[in-house]
Parts: structure tokens; C-alpha cells; sequence
């Protein structure tokens, strides 16, 4: 009696669970066996609201697939070897489509020396899921990102589908570097340091807002090397690799972050706000059709763009100095595609 009670209690609350539950989201990730794709795609694995992850690449994904599948959550993981075909299949349907794609910086290189090689990689995978699922939330990790997703945005225009509230340049990695480096330099715990970064995702287009940090005491000298440290974090990680490529596992963790959000907020989770690079209002006119700054995301992906908010003088300079650079980059993405559609 006493057991029959307790699974009539069980069904009973497994009922009211699933009536509230979430829904459950395929993911698709391009570039899944490389750096970042591998423990993106293993945190993904982690996550209960993915019930299907799709990992492709151009070589290795049916590997790491089989690999993941063995974690014992329920989504399904199915790996792509490439082809036409198996690329449309791996992001049909798709709910948010990752690009990881793409070579990695070596020591002495900049972000803009990886465009030759990584241009025509993004390109390529926008158009074929600009074609296969337009709808898809799409999320550019692969650099040079200031100019990856103009490129993006000219090919889903190109086909007629370009929506800005669905594509994001992601640049997460920023805010959780200047978190962890801030209460490092305080002796805080960097779950309660929240820094605003705005702009761009490379150099000086990173742009910290200390001043709207719980330490906006932080000047001179000191708020210079802290800055200069969120601006070039990436070329810490760059030189210490030592040739052997650049951020994969934080990189992972944002680019994880990124997606929940949005999966989060397709749920209708109110108040779900993540940094990112996306077609903005902000700067337009100064002729900078992108940038990154906080953004409300809702179920239909970007659902308001917050400004910059109060700024002082110093950060005003580095706004300009963001500007000039972005202006150029996003010039160099848009170009890109009008000569090479
Ligand atoms: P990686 O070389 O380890 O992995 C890249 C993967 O992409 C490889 O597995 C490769 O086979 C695959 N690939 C190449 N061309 C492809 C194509 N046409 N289709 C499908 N897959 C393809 O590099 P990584 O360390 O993972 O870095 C990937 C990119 O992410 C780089 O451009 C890097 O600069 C960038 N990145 C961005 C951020 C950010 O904050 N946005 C952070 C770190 C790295
Ligand atoms: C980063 O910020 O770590 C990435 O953009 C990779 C790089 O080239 O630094």
C-alpha cells in the first residue's frame, strides 16, 4: 500500500514536471571536432535542454560523436562526415547553429590575419544554412568575428533570409575574462563581478566599462594594464599555446553559456541578457552596422539592445578608438562577400 502510494505520488509529480518542463532543442555545431567544437560540444551533451546535437566538420565529427553519445544524458548526438548533403541534414532544424569553423591564431598573428583562410569557411557554412534553416539562431565564434558575421549577414541577405535578430556574433568570452580578471585583481569571487564589454572582439575594439563594475575606483596605472588585459586576453592564451592554436576550453564554456541563453530564452525565460556582435543601432550613425553590447534575448532571439549606458571621458576614448577599427573590419566582411558571393 505504503509503495503504491509513493509511485502514485511519483506519476503525479513526473506529470506536473512535464507540464511545466521545458522544451527540448536540437543544436547543431560546425567545427565539432576541432579545439573549441570538442568540449562545446561535450557541454552541450550536459545540457537537459538539448535533446539532439549535430556535430559536423570536415574531418573527425562521427568520432567525437560516437565519443559523446557514450555520456550518459539523454540527447541523442549524431556525428556529419562532410558533404553537401550531410551538412543541410546536421542543421535542419536546428534551434541554434555554432561556428567554430575555422583556423585559430598563432603567436605574433591578429585576428585579422586568420580573414583569408576563415572568410570563405564561415561564408560557405552560413549559405548552406541560410539554405537548409534559416530560422536557426546563428552563432559565430570563428574568427575574425568583427567581420565573420557581416559576412554571414551579407550571404543570408543574398538569399533573401537575413534576419539580425537570429545572428550573433559571439563574444561571451570577453565578459568571463573580465570577470575572472577583476577579482583576481580585487580578491573577489568572480561569480559576483559582472563587467559590461562592448564594441568588438578583437584589440582595441574590446571595450571594458570598469565604471559601471563594482570597482569603478580602479584608475592610472592599474585600470590601464586591466584593461589592456580584457583587451588582449586572447594573446595571453595565444602565446602560451606556443603555436598550438588559441582559447578552446573558456571558449568552450562561453560559447556553451551563449547557446543556453538563447535556448533559455526561447523557453520564455524573462531577463536573459548575454553580450554579443550583432546588426546594432547603436553606432549606425558613425557608419558601424555592428556591435556588441548587452542584449535582451527573447524566443525570437535578439529581443532589445541595451546602449552603453554612462560612460566617462577614458572609456569615451576607447569607444573611438573601437569605432575607427570596427568600422574598417566590418567594411572588410561586407566587401568580402560582394566580390566573392
Ligand atoms: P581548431 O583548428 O582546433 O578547430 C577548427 C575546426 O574547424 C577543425 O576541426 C576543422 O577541421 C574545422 N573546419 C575547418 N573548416 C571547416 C569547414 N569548412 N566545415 C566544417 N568544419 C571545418 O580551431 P579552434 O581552436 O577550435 O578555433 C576555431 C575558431 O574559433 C578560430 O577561428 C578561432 O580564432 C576562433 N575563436 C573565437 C573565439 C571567440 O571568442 N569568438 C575564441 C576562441 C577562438
Ligand atoms: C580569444 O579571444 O581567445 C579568441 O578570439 C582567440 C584568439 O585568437 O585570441
Amino acid at each position: 500500500m505504503y509503495a503504491l502510494r509513493r509511485t502514485t505520488q511519483n506519476l503525479a509529480q513526473k506529470r506536473a514536471f512535464s507540464a511545466s518542463a521545458s522544451q527540448y532543442y536540437k543544436v547543431a555545431v560546425l567545427g565539432a571536432a576541432g579545439g573549441i567544437g570538442q568540449p562545446l560540444s561535450l557541454l552541450l551533451k550536459l545540457s537537459p535542454k538539448v535533446t539532439e546535437l549535430a556535430l559536423y566538420d570536415v574531418r573527425g565529427a562521427p568520432g567525437v560523436a560516437a565519443d559523446i553519445s557514450h555520456v550518459n544524458t539523454h540527447s541523442v548526438v549524431k556525428g556529419y562526415a562532410p558533404s553537401e548533403e550531410n551538412l543541410a541534414a546536421a542543421v535542419k532544424d536546428a534551434e541554434v547553429v555554432l561556428i567554430p569553423a575555422g583556423v585559430p591564431r598563432k603567436p605574433g598573428m591578429s585576428r585579422d590575419d586568420l580573414f583569408n583562410t576563415n572568410a570563405s569557411i564561415v561564408r560557405d557554412l552560413a549559405d548552406a544554412t541560410a539554405k537548409a534553416n534559416p530560422k536557426a539562431k546563428l552563432c559565430i565564434i570563428a574568427n575574425p568575428v568583427n567581420s565573420t558575421v557581416p559576412i554571414c549577414a551579407e550571404v543570408y541577405k543574398l538569399r533573401g533570409v537575413y534576419n539580425p535578430k537570429t545572428l550573433f556574433g559571439v563574444t561571451t568570452l570577453d565578459v568571463v575574462r573580465a570577470s575572472r580578471f577583476i577579482s583576481e585583481l580585487k580578491g573577489t569571487n568572480p561569480s559576483d563581478e559582472k563587467v559590461t564589454v562592448v564594441g568588438g572582439h578583437s584589440g582595441v575594439t574590446i571595450v571594458p566599462l570598469l565604471s559601471q563594475s563594482n570597482h569603478p575606483d580602479i584608475s592610472g596605472e592599474a585600470r590601464d594594464a586591466l584593461v589592456n588585459r580584457i583587451q588582449f586576453g586572447g594573446d595571453e592564451v595565444v602565446k602560451a599555446k606556443d603555436g598550438a592554436g588559441s582559447a578552446t576550453l573558456s571558449m568552450a564554456l562561453a560559447g556553451f553559456r551563449m547557446a543556453e541563453s538563447l535556448l533559455r530564452a526561447k523557453d520564455g525565460e524573462a531577463g536573459v541578457v548575454e553580450p554579443t556582435f550583432v546588426e546594432s543601432p547603436l553606432f549606425k550613425d558613425q557608419g558601424v552596422d555592428f556591435f556588441a553590447s548587452n542584449v535582451e534575448l527573447g524566443p525570437e532571439g535578439v529581443k532589445e539592445i541595451r546602449g552603453v549606458g554612462d560612460i566617462n571621458d577614458y572609456e569615451k576614448g576607447l569607444i573611438d578608438a573601437c569605432v575607427t577599427d570596427l568600422k574598417k573590419n566590418i567594411e572588410k566582411g561586407v566587401a568580402f562577400v560582394k566580390t566573392n558571393p
